[in-house]
């Protein structure tokens, strides 16, 4: 495995590898690599001849009361990690060269950017759409495989894609949950074992949608005021938001309707920890 810094460079293999009709396959991390990240390379290892791992905690995307400076960056470890999962290039630049002094130029996501994740915290998802599409620049993916956890990250890149015309494979990758059900996520770290064993109450919000909608239950706000509750009852924690929207367009959505797609998006505090999960539905 080759470790790259400088985005030129990077670019320079990148270009070589198209010539070579090499399929390149990107996942792209803020690092503090876990079974999440490393099922993302796992599917990029299978539909990509060269997988580029991209590293970069992105500063543009974290708000000014958020935690840029504490993530975690353990990068010996990644390393070592992404080696041992097949990964060909890591591109690992320092911020200066992703955001040179003279930087001006940043990407501005429509309505989805704004709603919910959007909503909460003012700018990520433009801090988000602005690193995403310089590092298709710079690795110039065939592919590139992003989690289900991350739903609306997802739904917003996938837009990008389809609004600047970018000639791009998106491949969504299921979550990956501990035994207790509780997604696989960075933040995870900062949990203390109370905090994790009732951040399972998430994961179990989803069990309880999931058997709602299995019995025909059409009322998709009052099965999520439901899981509020659930989430409101558990010793520590909050929820900020649960809301389903149709897969589609992301909007909130009222009546479950036969053969529809259907998200649940839930979003709780757990101590001082914040917590995103999601699941698909068919009703
Ligand atoms: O999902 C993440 O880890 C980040 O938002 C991403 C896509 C690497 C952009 O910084």
């Amino acid at each position: 495995m080759q470790i790259i810094t400088e985005p030129c460079q990077m670019q320079a293999i990148a270009e070589k590898l198209r010539l070579n009709r090499q399929l390149i396959g990107v996942v792209m991390t803020m690092g503090a690599l876990h079974e999440g990240h490393l099922s993302l390379v796992k599917l990029a290892r299978q539909s990509a001849g060269t997988v580029i791992l991209t590293i970069f905690v992105n500063p543009s995307q974290f708000g000014l009361d958020e935690d840029l400076h504490q993530y975690p960056r353990p990068f010996e470890q990644d390393v070592a990690l992404a080696k041992a999962a097949g990964v060909d290039y890591l591109f690992a630049p320092e911020t200066e060269s992703i955001y040179p002094k003279n930087h001006q130029t940043t990407l501005e996501c429509g309505a989805l950017g704004k709603r919910l994740e959007g909503e909460r915290r003012p700018g990520h998802f433009n801090g988000v759409a602005t690193i995403v599409t310089k590092l298709f620049h710079i690795t110039k993916p065939h592919r590139a495989i992003f989690g289900e956890k991350d739903a609306q990250q997802l739904a917003i890149i996938r837009q990008i894609v389809t609004d600047l015309d970018l000639d791009i494979t998106i491949v969504a990758a299921p979550i990956v949950r501990e035994e207790s059900g509780l997604a696989v996520s960075s933040r995870n770290i900062y949990l203390s074992n109370q905090e994790r064993s009732a951040a399972t109450i998430l994961y179990q919000g989803i069990c309880h949608a999931e058997k709602c909608i299995a019995g025909k239950m059409k009322n998709l706000p009052a099965i999520a005021a439901e899981i509020e509750q659930m989430i409101g009852s558990t010793p520590g924690c909050r929820p900020d938001y649960v809301v389903f929207v149709d897969e589609e367009r992301f909007l909130p959505a009222d009546t479950a309707e036969e053969e529809k797609e259907y998200r649940l998006l839930l979003a709780a505090w757990c101590g001082t920890v914040r917590l995103i999960d999601n699941s698909k539905f068919r009703a």
